[in-house]
This record gives C-alpha cells, sequence and structure tokens, in this order.
C-alpha cells in the first residue's frame, strides 16, 4: 500500500528564505563561481523524493485541530525492505505563537492551518529514500508531522472568542495512534525526531512517545536545534523567556508540562529544555550548533534588544562579529555547554554539539549527510546519529571546541 510518490526533477528547498551556506570556516574569500555551478549540478542531478501531504480524517472529532480549526496532517513514506518495522516520526518546527495577535495572524499560514501547508513537502537529509544520503533510516517509515499548533504540539485550551484552538497535544496524540494503526505498533525500533520548534516538541514528548509504543520496541528520541537556551540578550534583557512566557501563558500549558519540572520550578521554566533534559528517561541526542543562528537572531538580539541595530551585520554573518561580539556569543556557547553537563552524564544520551552558525542540520541534505558536511571528530552528523542510535559505540557525546575551530560549518548567511 505505498502511497504516492511523486519524484521530481529537484529544486533544492532550502529551509529558510534568503540564506546563502557557505562551507569551511567561511571567513576568507568565496568562490562564487564553484558555488553556482555546485547548485546548478543539483539541480540537474538529484531527485528529491516528494511525499504527499495526508490530513487526519476524524481528528476534528477528538478536538484535534490546528489553530484554525483544520484537519492536521502529515506526510509518510512507506518503509521497504529490511525498514518495513521501523518508524522515524520527525515532528516539523517552526517558531511559536506568543500572543493573540500572533495566534490570529498563524492562522492564516501554513503553520496554523492545513488549509495553506504545502501539497507535497521534499524528504531530504534524515528524511531521505536514498542509502547514499541516509545511511541508517533510508529504508524505514518516515513521517513529517505538520505543525499547526503553535505550541511545540504542547497545549490543551483554546479561546472560544477568537476561534482559536490551541491543540498541540491532542494533536500529538491522535497522530501517534494514527501511525500505531498504519504500522507503528508493530515497530522494533522507533525513533522521535524534530527540528526547532519541533526538536523542543521531541523533548517535551520522548517519555510519551515511549510508553505509548509496545515495550518490546527500542525507542529513542532525537532534538535537532531545539536546545533554547534561557539566555539574557544584548541588552541585559530575557526575550526567549517573554516569548515562552508568552505561550505557556495563552496556551495554559500549566498542566501538559512535566509535573517532575513543575514541582520545582516555574511553568515557563519548564518549557526551556535545560531544565527537561536530565529528567528524561528515554535515550536522547541533542544535535545543536554551539551558535545557534536561529537564537543569535531571536533570542540574544532580536530588534527589540537592538533596537539601533548595531548587530545586524553580525547577526546575518559570523564574519562580520568584532571581538565583544563574538566574546558575547562565546559566553552563550559557555551556557550551552553548562546546561548540556548533568545530560551528558547519562551514557545512553548522546550529544553532537558543533561550533557552527547554522540551525537545523538533520533534514538538509548538505549538513546531514554528503561529502563536504560538519564533523566532529571525523563523524558527520548522518554517522554520529547513527553510531549512538543503533549502539555502535559506546558513546557518543561530542562537543566541539570553540569558534573558530571547526572548519567543516556549513554557516548560514542571511542577505
Ligand atoms: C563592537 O561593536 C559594537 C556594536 O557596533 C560596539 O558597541 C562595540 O564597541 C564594538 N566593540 C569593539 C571591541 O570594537
Amino acid at each position: 500500500m505505498r502511497s504516492l510518490l511523486l519524484l521530481c526533477i529537484a529544486v533544492v528547498l532550502w529551509s529558510l528564505a534568503a540564506v546563502v551556506v557557505r562551507s569551511g570556516s567561511s571567513d576568507g574569500f568565496r568562490d562564487t563561481e564553484a558555488e553556482i555551478s555546485l547548485l546548478e549540478k543539483k539541480l540537474i542531478t538529484s531527485e528529491v523524493l516528494m511525499v504527499p501531504l495526508t490530513l487526519i480524517q476524524g481528528a476534528d472529532s477528538k478536538g484535534a485541530v490546528c489553530l484554525d480549526g483544520t484537519l492536521p496532517g502529515y506526510h509518510l513514506d512507506r518503509g521497504f525492505g529490511s525498514g518495513v518495522n521501523s518508524w522515524l516520526i520527525q515532528l516539523e518546527g517552526g517558531g511559536w505563537c506568543y500572543n493573540h495577535r500572533s495566534c490570529v495572524y498563524r492562522k492564516t499560514s501554513r503553520r496554523g492551518s492545513s488549509n495553506f501547508m504545502e501539497k507535497a513537502l521534499a524528504f531530504t537529509g534524515i528524511l531521505s529514500n536514498k542509502p547514499q544520503e541516509n545511511l541508517d533510516f533510508f529504508n524505514w517509515n518516515r513521517v513529517k508531522l505538520r505543525y499547526c499548533d503553535g505550541a511545540s504540539f504542547a497545549g490543551d485550551s483554546q479561546d472560544e472568542a477568537s476561534q482559536l484552538f490551541y491543540r498541540g497535544q491532542r494533536i500529538w496524540q491522535v497522530a501517534i495512534e494514527t501511525f500505531l494503526s498504519l504500522g507503528m505498533q508493530q515497530a522494533n525500533q522507533a525513533l522521535l525526531s524534530g527540528c526547532s520548534a519541533g526538536g523542543l516538541a521531541s523533548i517535551l514528548h520522548c517519555d510519551e512517545f515511549r510508553e505509548l509504543l509496545p515495550s518490546s520496541t527500542k525507542v529513542k528520541c532525537l532534538s535537532d536545534a531545539g536546545m533554547f537556551l534561557d539566555a539574557v540578550d544584548v541588552s541585559g534583557g530575557h526575550s526567549i523567556r517573554n516569548m515562552f512566557q508568552g505561550v505557556v501563558t495563552l496556551q495554559n500549558l500549566q498542566k501538559d508540562l512535566s509535573s517532575t519540572c513543575t514541582n520545582h520550578l516555574d511553568p515557563t521554566s519548564c518549557f526551556f529544555p535545560q531544565n527537561l533534559v536530565s529528567d528524561i528517561k528515554t535515550p536522547m541526542f541533542l544535535l545543536n550548533t554551539a551558535y545557534d543562528s536561529w537564537q543569535i537572531q531571536q533570542s540574544l538580539a532580536p530588534p527589540t534588544a537592538d533596537p539601533g541595530g548595531i548587530w545586524n551585520a553580525c547577526k546575518a554573518d559570523h564574519s562580520h562579529c568584532n571581538s565583544s561580539q563574538i566574546q558575547f556569543l562565546q559566553e552563550f556557547r559557555n551556557q550551552m555547554v553548562l546546561s548540556l553537563n548533568s545530560f551528558s552524564s547519562s551514557n545512553q544520551n548522546g550529544l553532537f554539539i558543533n561550533s557552527c552558525f547554522a540551525h537545523c542540520q538533520s533534514e538538509r541534505q548538505d549538513t546531514w549527510f554528503a561529502q563536504d558536511s560538519p564533523q566532529l571528530y571525523g563523524k558527520r552528523v548522518a554517522e554520529s546519529v547513527g553510531d549512538w542510535y543503533f549502539d555502535r559505540v559506546n558513546t557518543v557525546k561530542n562537543i566541539d571546541c570553540p569558534y573558530p575551530c571547526d572548519t567543516t560549518c556549513h554557516n548560514l548567511i542571511f542577505e
């Protein structure tokens, strides 16, 4: 019962618009011609798998709906060969809405309504169906669950007056039940994954995922670019905490967050991974750059914290940061490394914290697994995650030395 697969000559879809990726340390001169010809070669030769959107019929009867009340959806590419009983669930990311206005706005986008979702998505990186692009997971059942609740699949409330539905938790539940009925009930191995807001969702739901699967199933979780730190911004304020507090308050998340955490910390703190990851019982892998681009832009130096825009050049391209800005970013990295201390002490957990300026490295082919992909200790992201998932090595705890020591980065440059 293989669902319709559209194999298209690819337009390489970058997850962020207007972003250029440079290989290497990228501080030197840029070989534009080589870059363009490389891109053209990719355009001509790579066949990207396009997987159609399926709406979850009947989800509305269980109250599992997007912000605007439409049905949630997913993209599934069936496993084959030795992978038929293996399942990868990838939770889509895409920020959060944190007040009435931003949620009302979100209702009119693919992040809040399935009416606006792409009818098919490119499956690349960890979602690719080709062994040369995705060593260990290419023949698994691979699912991308769309994100349309605005709160990392965590809420369960609604705003009657504004017809806003905060039903991420129900979407999560109904979606997992759907996948179980589609064969995940027989899974012998499974991996819950996600990037950005989806990476946070993977952290929030990891132990639940474990419990929803048969106890005989090997279950692990991966969070890509989900380590959002409770950091102080460039003005000395707490931009991301304010945003998270908005999400938690608006969607009334208090009751949905880990009670282990809320027993001793305020609810907003319990939406921050640093206060959650060491209590997760299921094996977990944290993949994150130490200088996460999204966090630099939205948490450390958002316009509200930098009204004069003196961080704009540095934010867009790390090679334009001056020494005091780099120092600020090094402190951020220190906080990142420190926050992983206790998580890291567990043998079953894995880490890949590379000193790069990027955000989400598992779904993009160039960062997940390509000839020149980012590496730590000689292993690319796909190899490190595979080594950890399949217990091929004793431990994968890779934390890079500080910038600028890594020459394998694919840094994001915003133009
Ligand atoms: C770095 O740039 C910032 C913003 O323009 C400025 O305030 C600071 O003084 C600069 N520091 C150095 C060491 O040049």
